[in-house]
């Protein structure tokens, strides 16, 4: 049984709640500082932790004031319907009344077990006593309500605005915001879950409504069977959470040999230059036939003759894009050096112009074992070489979007001068992100900047770039005394 009758949260809910991520959760947790009962903490002890000037700060504040105000200048209009925003207002207002009820609840539970704990242990106390101690305990159940910004109110409206999923059997969680699909949901949250039209017809995405309910956003052509009616399945990419917590049975890829070989084409979107000798190729796949892989993972590339002018182009690029985003896929394409059959080169044609906005490209994959380790929460060092960045940067994305790690430290070694040719980004990553740092640095300083971090043999490292700069980086490493089975290579 809980402790008290403070209202109770997931450590997923209170993490979203507040803004903060769930390993930020679990380092107060260790150390002493936030109690928790059953994977659950209360919320009074939120807000006594993070005060209302946190709140503000953590987005969610902002969230339903903005929804406040709005619904304030729109009240005027309205007559006959409320609008959604109005409706919002009125929710978040009686979370406010409930978490207050809820509150002076918890004070008057608490004074009963003084009491009963004053007569169950010592001599009966007497009569003037007994009146004092009531009337102590009154005063303080019915002092002044908590200011505006209370994390139970605020909770209680986040509930309407953004629904809870928890997956069985891996125990992942993710959150639904207004009424996006459940796949759409949970891939952005970083999960992989089994899917392949993302449009309601292969049946791939099923899943099983444990408890909670789901309801489609479209009309699917998919058939249930009359078992799988009877076992509440639902389509993951064609329906959203109508219960504010939902449980459901999903299956989900744990390792790149769940995912399956997948033949699609895609077009081009864009081709723009991120320096002298990186270009981006951003890909958009059918909105029917997306692209499923593991962050850090790799693909084929393919140019047809017609469009290569002469044979057909292959080659193989990491994707530098977070899976969260099946529909765009990125790729950094490094220049190379001009040879006798370089027309031959699919990285030719995209530098010389060939490979245009509009023009189909075959993708073929994924491939590659260089995904993150799941099981693993032990820091993450990032260690880029050159274009060795795409696929790190895809992993980057997808270990913040699960919440990885307590710490992320990145390396981009360049050996050009300035050749880290997506700085904003990383420097972005490291002012929105507390345990993140970042370090740019020439690719001859690598090696004594990596020998300097003495908790390397206590993380996991993922490194990329080119082979004859890799390999021996990762040689130093092992002889550093980083065990094996924690240094995950990427030759490009
Ligand atoms: S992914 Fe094909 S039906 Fe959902």
């Amino acid at each position: 049984m809980l402790a008290n009758m403070s209202q109770w949260l997931t450590l997923s809910r209170a993490a979203h709640l507040l803004g903060i991520s769930r390993v930020a959760l679990q380092k107060r947790i260790r150390e002493g500082e936030l109690p928790s009962f059953d994977g659950m903490v209360a919320a009074d002890d939120l807000q006594r932790i993070w005060p209302e000037l946190d709140l503000e700060e953590s987005g969610s504040f902002e969230k339903t004031r903005a929804i406040r105000e709005d619904a304030f200048a729109r009240r005027m209009r309205e007559r006959i319907l409320p609008t959604q925003e109005a409706l919002a207002q009125r929710l978040f207002a009686q979370g406010q009344e409930l978490a207050e009820l809820q509150r002076t609840l918890t004070r008057y539970h608490r004074l009963f077990e003084t009491l009963r704990a004053r007569l169950d242990t010592g001599p009966a106390p007497a009569a003037d006593q007994l009146l004092r101690l009531l009337d102590e305990g009154l005063a303080q159940a019915l002092a002044a309500p908590a200011p505006a910004g209370d994390v139970a109110a605020l909770d209680a409206m986040l509930r309407v605005m953004s629904a809870h999923v928890t997956v069985k059997p891996s125990g992942h969680e993710f959150f639904v915001e207004g009424s996006e699909t459940l796949l759409k949901a949970a891939l952005r949250a970083g999960l992989t879950p089994n899917y392949g039209c993302g449009n309601g017809n292969c049946g791939l995405c099923k899943a099983r409504v444990v408890t909670g309910e789901a309801r489609p956003v479209f009309a699917s052509d998919y058939r249930f069977s009359e078992a799988e009616k009877a076992q509440n399945h639902v389509l993951m990419c064609a329906c959203t959470a109508l219960s504010s917590d939902l449980v459901l049975e999903v299956l989900e890829a744990g390792a790149p040999e769940d995912i399956p070989e997948q033949r699609i084409v895609a077009k081009v979107r864009s081709v723009d230059a991120l320096s002298d000798e990186i270009m981006r190729l951003h890909l958009q796949t059918p909105r029917s036939n997306r692209l499923r892989f593991l962050a850090g993972q790799r693909v084929t590339l393919g140019l047809s003759a017609g469009v290569a002018g002469g044979s057909d182009l292959h080659a193989e690029f990491p994707v530098a894009s977070c899976p969260c985003d099946d529909r765009n896929l990125i790729f950094h394409v490094g220049r190379r050096v001009a040879s006798a059959d370089s027309s031959q080169d699919f990285s030719q044609a995209v530098f010389d112009g060939r490979i245009k906005a509009g023009a189909d490209i075959s993708v073929w994959g994924p491939w590659g074992r260089f995904v993150l380790e799941e099981d693993s929460s032990r820091p993450l060092v990032f260690v880029a070489i050159d274009a060795g960045f795409a696929p790190i940067n895809s992993l980057i994305e997808h270990a913040i979007a699960v919440d990885a790690a307590e710490s992320i430290s990145l390396y981009w070694a360049s050996t050009q001068p300035g050749g880290q040719y997506l700085p904003g980004q990383c420097r972005a990553w490291a002012a929105a992100l507390d345990e993140f740092s970042y370090l740019p640095l020439a690719a001859d300083e690598l090696p004594a900047a990596l020998a300097h971090n003495a908790a390397l043999p206590l993380s996991d490292i993922y490194l990329a770039g080119a082979a004859d700069r890799v390999q021996p980086q990762a040689a130093a490493l092992l002889a550093d005394g980083v065990p094996p089975r924690q240094l995950h290579v990427e030759t490009l």
